[in-house]
């Protein structure tokens, strides 16, 4: 289209020799090139910039935090086997990726001593607005690559963040900088094993859904709820596959957060699910020690290491 656009601006140069008005002809070609430009824009965007997009949107829609998704039960089943929430007290924390800032919360409920919230998104108008504590947070509408290399943070947490970005190397090399020697990064990530039926399903819708405009995925989402709900309560009596996650996390939400949970996997342009070994590497290769991972309610990965 470029191309074009500049033979056609030659000719258009060519034409003006004969006392064709140039400047009304250059901005004709302008506006009808104009929507073409934009289309191939959106098109060619980095799977990075298109997710932080989506993002953007999911959370102007759901804003709030409240019940057990934005509890310090949930935040202690995030944190385990790994954590207390207790051990967070007084500690400098940073959360990349904080969304609508249910886990700065959460982390400024244990007592954390100030909290750094990274939130690259259009969501960055709505953690602001949630976070509790104020005069105790630093947000910052960035990158996970463009964390602060303060050097002094005891822990950083990404909570459901990595699997989104396609490249999270520079990510995991930026806390790495921003933590002091003995300080600890956590994360959590989808799980690829234990999955696989759930996966196939979510796979395949996701060719779909991540190109819906709202209203039509946020319809298909209340569709789903029905068969989900279904389930869930089938695996009260069942050991079906995802039987923990459904009993200890999924039916513990409220409708509105349900709704949201579905909506938050079949809406991010880029989304990946990781092996153990694949998630352990991240940590390993950003030259962590210590690194451990647990098999969180059989679906998904937290992982955890040591700046040496
Ligand atoms: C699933 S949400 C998780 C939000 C929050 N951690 C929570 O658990 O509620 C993922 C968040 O990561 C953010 N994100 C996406 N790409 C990012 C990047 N490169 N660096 C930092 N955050 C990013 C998105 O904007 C989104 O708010």
């Amino acid at each position: 289209m470029g191309t074009l656009f500049n033979k056609a601006l030659k000719n258009a140069r060519f034409l003006s020799f004969f006392n064709v008005r140039f400047d009304i002809l250059r901005m004709s070609l302008r506006g009808a090139v104009q929507p073409f430009r934009v289309f191939n824009k959106v098109n060619g965007m980095k799977d990075e910039n298109k997710t932080i997009k989506d993002f953007g949107r999911q959370w102007s829609i759901f804003r709030g935090n409240e019940g057990f998704y934005g509890s310090m039960e949930l935040f202690s089943d995030i944190l385990h086997p790994f954590l207390n929430a207790d051990e967070i007290r007084d500690c400098r924390v940073a959360e990349i990726g904080s969304g609508t800032g249910r886990i700065v919360n959460m982390v400024l409920e244990a007592g954390a001593k100030y909290v750094v919230a990274l939130e690259p998104s259009d969501a960055f108008e709505v953690l602001c607005r949630n976070i509790k504590q104020p005069e105790k947070v630093n947000c910052l509408k960035m990158t996970g690559d463009q964390l602060p290399a303060d050097g002094n943070l005891d822990y950083i947490f990404s909570i459901g963040v990595l699997h989104h970005i396609p490249d999270p190397k520079p990510v995991i090399e930026a806390a790495f900088r921003a933590i002091r020697p003995g300080g600890r990064f956590l994360v959590w990530l989808y799980g690829k094993e234990g999955n696989a039926f759930y996966l196939t399903m979510v796979m395949l819708l996701r060719v779909l859904t991540k190109r819906l405009p709202h209203f039509a995925l946020s319809a298909l989402v209340r569709v789903l709820c029905w068969p989900l709900l279904f389930y869930m309560k089938l695996c009260r009596k069942l050991s079906l596959p995802l039987q923990e996650y459904m009993v200890t996390v999924f039916e513990k939400m409220s409708p509105e957060k349900r709704r949201l949970i579905i909506y938050d996997q079949l809406n991010p342009s880029y989304s990946k699910y990781y092996t153990r070994r694949e998630a352990e590497k991240l940590l390993i290769d950003g030259k962590f020690e210590n690194v451990r991972t647990h098999h969180r309610h059989g679906y998904s990965w937290t992982v955890i290491g040591t700046k040496p």
